[in-house]
């Protein structure tokens, strides 16, 4: 069984202590482990042309236009069972290097579409996906911050894990984190995170979140979007709808039960969003394809002014 852990705070940092604290305690529970900084790779952020899922629909296997580390990155990760990642907190949340591995993870790292493609791939003679894109796997988080600044950051983490649909054990954040080194109850905790997602590694289908429990009692995030001037609320992560009440001193959300179907991080609700997203996508390949006014429209935009760039030697 092996542990991945993967850190993105300076070399040698506090995040790297931390990670590897992690790793000694997954090594302790019988773990194989690798570390990877994702600063000594050339990862570059995602452009949004959708290659990728387009190469898997069509039985292609993955590919991806940017020529750099993501893919080598992405094959240490499915080889893993289990995934350490922890990250510096800036601006609230994860840093950009994380949400660009989330970006390239793309639709194509959806599991719903992963199980559209591999049956198509089949149904039409090809070997399916790769099938380590279809298997189960574990992931914990910590974020580092180095004040108290830290409140988007266990939804962004939550967020690596939601395309791939991976199971998050621990999602804990540290805060005024600086001299952690010195604080023995915080690598106490950094060393049983290691050891829970070993022990989840080591039997995936019973692996269970071992967090405290969050207001979300799906995903168990805290952040929530509050339409304005009424008790509705969307959950930040799993993306599940429903109404806030104050109940014994705390804020809960009810949600209605036909939202555990929607919920982004099941198979319904990934079938759903991609139904969804498949059915607006026919839209424009029709407008692309057959509409005058479409492209008129859009030769206006482009035509009217040509992006800036900086001159080069
Ligand atoms: C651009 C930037 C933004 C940051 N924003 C936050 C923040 O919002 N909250 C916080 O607690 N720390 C913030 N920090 C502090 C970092 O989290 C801290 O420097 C980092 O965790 C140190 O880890 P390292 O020793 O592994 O590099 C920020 C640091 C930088 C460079």
């Amino acid at each position: 069984m092996k542990i991945l852990g993967i850190s993105s705070g300076t070399l040698n940092g506090a995040n790297d202590s931390m990670c590897k604290e992690g790793l000694m305690g997954a090594q302790e529970a019988g773990a194989e482990i690798e570390f990877i900084n994702l600063h000594k790779l050339d990862i570059k952020h995602c452009t949004g042309c959708i290659a990728c899922v387009k190469s898997i629909m069509s039985g292609r296997g993955r590919t991806c236009a940017l020529k750099d580390d993501f893919l080598w990155l992405l094959d240490k990760m499915l080889d893993a069972d289990g995934i350490l990642m922890v990250s510096p907190i800036f601006e609230n949340g994860v840093p950009g290097i994380v949400h660009t591995v989330c970006d390239r993870f793309g639709p194509s790292m959806d599991r719903g579409n992963l199980v559209i493609a591999d049956m198509l791939s089949k149904e039409h003679g090809g070997p399916g996906v790769d099938p380590r894109l279809l298997q189960d796997k574990v992931i914990s988080f910590m974020a580092v911050g180095g004040s108290d600044w830290g409140s988007l950051v266990q939804m962004d983490h939550g967020m690596v894990a939601m395309s791939p649909m991976w199971k998050i054990i621990d999602n804990d954040k540290f805060q005024w984190s600086k001299t952690i080194l010195m604080d023995d109850k915080a690598l106490a905790r950094a060393h049983q995170i290691g050891i829970n997602l070993a022990k989840a590694a080591a039997n995936i289908p019973e692996a269970e979140w071992m967090g405290p429990a969050g207001v979300c009692p799906h995903c168990h995030t805290n952040n929530f979007y509050i339409n304005p001037g009424t008790t509705h609320a969307i959950c930040g992560l799993c993306g599940m709808e429903g109404e806030l009440e104050v109940k014994d001193g705390a804020i809960v959300i009810n949600y209605p039960k036909e939202q555990y179907e929607m919920a982004h991080d099941t198979m319904s609700g990934k079938m759903m969003h991609g139904k969804d997203i498949q059915e607006n996508e026919g839209r424009l390949a029709d407008l692309q394809k057959n509409s005058a006014e479409f492209k008129a429209r859009k030769a206006k935009y482009k035509d009217f002014i040509k992006p800036s760039v900086p001159e080069r030697a």
